[in-house]
Parts: C-alpha cells; structure tokens; sequence
C-alpha cells in the first residue's frame, strides 16, 4: 500500500480587503452581528481579471516550489470549485495549461467540502500506483455567485486558493482515513439554482438564480449535527483516538459551529485551526489556505496527526485523520548509524533534481516545438487544410 505525502503546500488571496464596516455601507448589517454570529471580521474580494485559475495558479506555485518540484512533474490534478471560471470547460484544464503542467486534470464539486473529498481522491490515486505526484487545490472566487443586496449570505463568503502536493510514500502517513457524505435531501438549503434545470432566462435571473440562495438556520443545524460525528467517526476508523489529534483543521463557514464541533469532540480550542476572522468563508478553499497558515505558523510538525473536516452543499460532509510528514522512528545509535529519513530525504532530493533538470533541459525544445507546429498550422491554414 502506498500513501500519499504532503510535501508541498500554498494558499493565494486577493489583496482586496473587505471589512465588515464596508459592509454596513452595502446592506442593513453590524461588524458586531456579522462578528458575533460568525466569527468574521473580514474577507479578500478578487477584483475584474482575479478568476478561480489565477487564484489556483498562485496557489499551486507557491506548493511546487515548497516541495521542490516543477509543474512538469505533476501526473495528475485535482480542483474542487463551485466557482470555476466557466462552465466549460473544467477550470482543472485551465489551471494545468497555465501552470504549463502535461497530465490528467479534473474538477470536483462537492462544495464547501470539495478538498477533503479531492485530498481522499488523490489518496485512491496514489494507494494504487497509479500516480506519484499529484496537485490538490481547493479554490474559490465566489463573491462572483454573491448577491451583494442580500445580507443573508453577502457577510459571510470570500475568495481564495489553497493547494496541497501529495507525493507516493510507503510509510503510512497523509491520509490514513477518511469518510465522504452527501444528504441529496439538503439541497434546497444551499444552492445556486441556475443550470440545465433552471436555464438563464430572464426570468431566472430576476429571481436572481445566479446567486447562492442559503437557508442558514438549516445549514447551520446540518453542521453542528454532522462535523463533530464525522470527525469521530474517522478518528474511529484510523484507530486512533481524539489524545492523538494535534490539531483539527474545520471548514471556516462559522466560528461558532467550529467552537460546537470541539467541544462534542472534547477537543481543547488550542487543538482546533481557526482563520474565519481574516478570510471569511472561502468554501473549498478553506481547509487547505488554513491548512497552509497552520504549518507556516509552526502549528504542525513533523509527524502531526490532523483531522479535517468539512461541510457545505449537497448538502455534503467529508473528513480526514492526515498524518503530516513521517512519523519520527527510533533510530540505530552509533557513530555509523545514518536515519533512514535523512537517507530516504537526500535520495528523494537527489531524484527531484534530476528529474527537474531533465524536464527544464525538454521544457527547453518547447518553444522550438511551438514555432514549428505554429509554422505548420499557418501553412496549413494558408492552404486552407487540416494541420498534420
Ligand atoms: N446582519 C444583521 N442581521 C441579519 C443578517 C445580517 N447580515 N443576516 C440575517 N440577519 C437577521 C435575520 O434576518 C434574522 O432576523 P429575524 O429574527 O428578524 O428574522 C436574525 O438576524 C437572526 O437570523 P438567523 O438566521 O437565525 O441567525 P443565525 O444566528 O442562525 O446566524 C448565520 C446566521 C450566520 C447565517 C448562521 O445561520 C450560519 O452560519 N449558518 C451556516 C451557513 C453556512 O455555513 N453556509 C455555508 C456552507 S458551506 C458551502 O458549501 C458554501
């Protein structure tokens, strides 16, 4: 069995702050309603030209060059969005040409939930020695699909990008267990109606089908139901217990459902990631930006045992015990006596290395290719032909 690593991680955010005082310039709100019922101080807005691509790109650079890989290397990706640039194609095929990656790519819509259910994915993917390195973003500009005249939903989204790198490793670590669930009977509690069933017809759009339409009461009851009881469950199943968690890292919808889930979970505060404050709600992005602020903040180490847990529509729910980096292993003392991580560290370098330069040495043909198959396609053009 092989699992999948984390080896490299990013977030991006617009630099566009939203507080909530500019929201009581918009709609009939308080910094203290929106900060007491949420936990939200402020979010990032991506202005004109920001797209869920760009986000995603930003974020996926800054992972490949903690892991020390170039997109080249990547075999597979993975998006989770509701908020994908268009219809079609996927954002993932956008992503994977910008980042100038040459491998399989597809998006995932699961919500709010969307990572965790990507990260699992990239998990099945790896256990089968199908793929080796693969880019797990989740990424969001969903202030697009926000209508900004309704004070029941503007307050509590944002946009944003996080992304993760899983790499083959045979030691047990990353993802050691997992549940994925979806209540189709939930639906109607959040939704973006407009679709196949509800086309954009002016009608449609008068009844502004474009927008998130949100019951928050039901939601809320959904989540404080479901995220303290998958977070358990997967515990369970990772044979594992709540001692051994170093920290959860929630979907940030509302600080109060996160507060809820710990202490059902009897999980201190200290033990639970929490960022809702700066970003607000950031849908599929949330886990892996906080994710991301967690390990740059010193807040995961080496070895950590993590459970992630998520929320949203569908309605669905997913959640992940992650073992971060490799378990420290007691190693043969002596004079001689190297660690095998610090080996099996200095070999995987080595390989990138290697790897790194032979794929810049055919990166290099590149724009050679591009000019002759260029050149082709116009003489073809010109003879008004098919290129070869
Ligand atoms: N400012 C001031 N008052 C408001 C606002 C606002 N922005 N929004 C609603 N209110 C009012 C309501 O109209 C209501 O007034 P009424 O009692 O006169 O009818 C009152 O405040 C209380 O409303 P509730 O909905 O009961 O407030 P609640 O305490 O439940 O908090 C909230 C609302 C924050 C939306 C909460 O229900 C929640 O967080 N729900 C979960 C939402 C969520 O997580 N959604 C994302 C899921 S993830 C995904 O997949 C995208």
């Amino acid at each position: 069995m092989l699992y999948g690593r984390i080896v490299g991680w990013g977030k991006a955010v617009p630099d566009n702050i939203l507080t909530n005082f500019d929201l009581e310039k918009l709609v009939d709100t308080s910094d203290e309603w929106i900060f007491t019922r949420s936990g939200i101080r402020e979010r990032r807005i991506a202005p004109e030209g920001v797209n869920t691509s760009t986000l995603s790109v930003e974020a996926s650079q800054a992972a490949l060059e903690k892991a020390g890989l170039i997109a080249a290397d990547l075999d597979l990706i993975i998006v989770a969005t509701s908020s994908p640039d268009h219809l079609l194609p996927a954002v993932s095929s956008e992503i994977q040409y910008q980042l100038g990656a040459n491998c399989g790519a597809f998006t995932l819509v699961a919500g709010c939930t969307g990572f965790a259910y990507a990260l699992v994915t990239a998990q099945q993917f790896i256990a089968t020695g199908a793929y080796r390195t693969i880019l797990v973003i989740g990424a969001e500009v969903i202030s697009r699909n926000i209508d900004w005249t309704d004070r029941n939903t503007c307050v509590l989204f944002g946009d944003g990008a996080g992304a993760v790198i899983v790499q083959a490793c045979e030691e047990p670590t990353g993802v050691l267990s997992f549940e994925l669930g979806s209540d189709g009977e939930g639906a109607p509690h959040l939704m973006i109606p407009l679709g196949i069933a509800n086309p954009p017809t002016r009608e449609a759009l008068d009844k502004k089908y474009q927008y998130i339409h949100m019951n928050g009461r039901e939601v809320f009851k959904f989540a404080t139901r479901t995220l303290a009881r998958s977070a358990a469950e997967t515990i369970g199943r990772s044979g594992l217990s709540i001692h051994d968690i170093d920290l959860m890292i929630p979907h940030q919808a509302n600080a109060r459902i996160i507060e809820l889930a710990a202490r059902q979970l009897g999980l201190p505060m200290e033990k639970v990631f929490v960022n809702i404050d700066k970003y607000g709600n950031t849908s599929a992005a949330s886990i892996p930006i906080a994710l991301t602020e967690a390990i740059e903040e010193g807040r995961v180490k080496e070895g950590d045992k993590l459970v992630l847990v998520g929320f949203g529509a569908g309605l669905t729910w997913a959640s992940a015990v992650v073992q971060f980096g490799l378990a420290e292993k007691p190693v043969a003392t002596g004079w001689l006596a190297t660690p095998t991580r610090t080996v099996k560290a200095a070999q995987n370098k080595i390989g990138v290395a290697a790897r790194t330069a032979g794929m810049r040495a055919s990166l290099m043909l590149v724009p050679l290719y591009t000019r002759v198959s260029r050149k082709q396609r116009k003489e073809a053009n010109s003879n008004n032909q098919q290129p070869k």
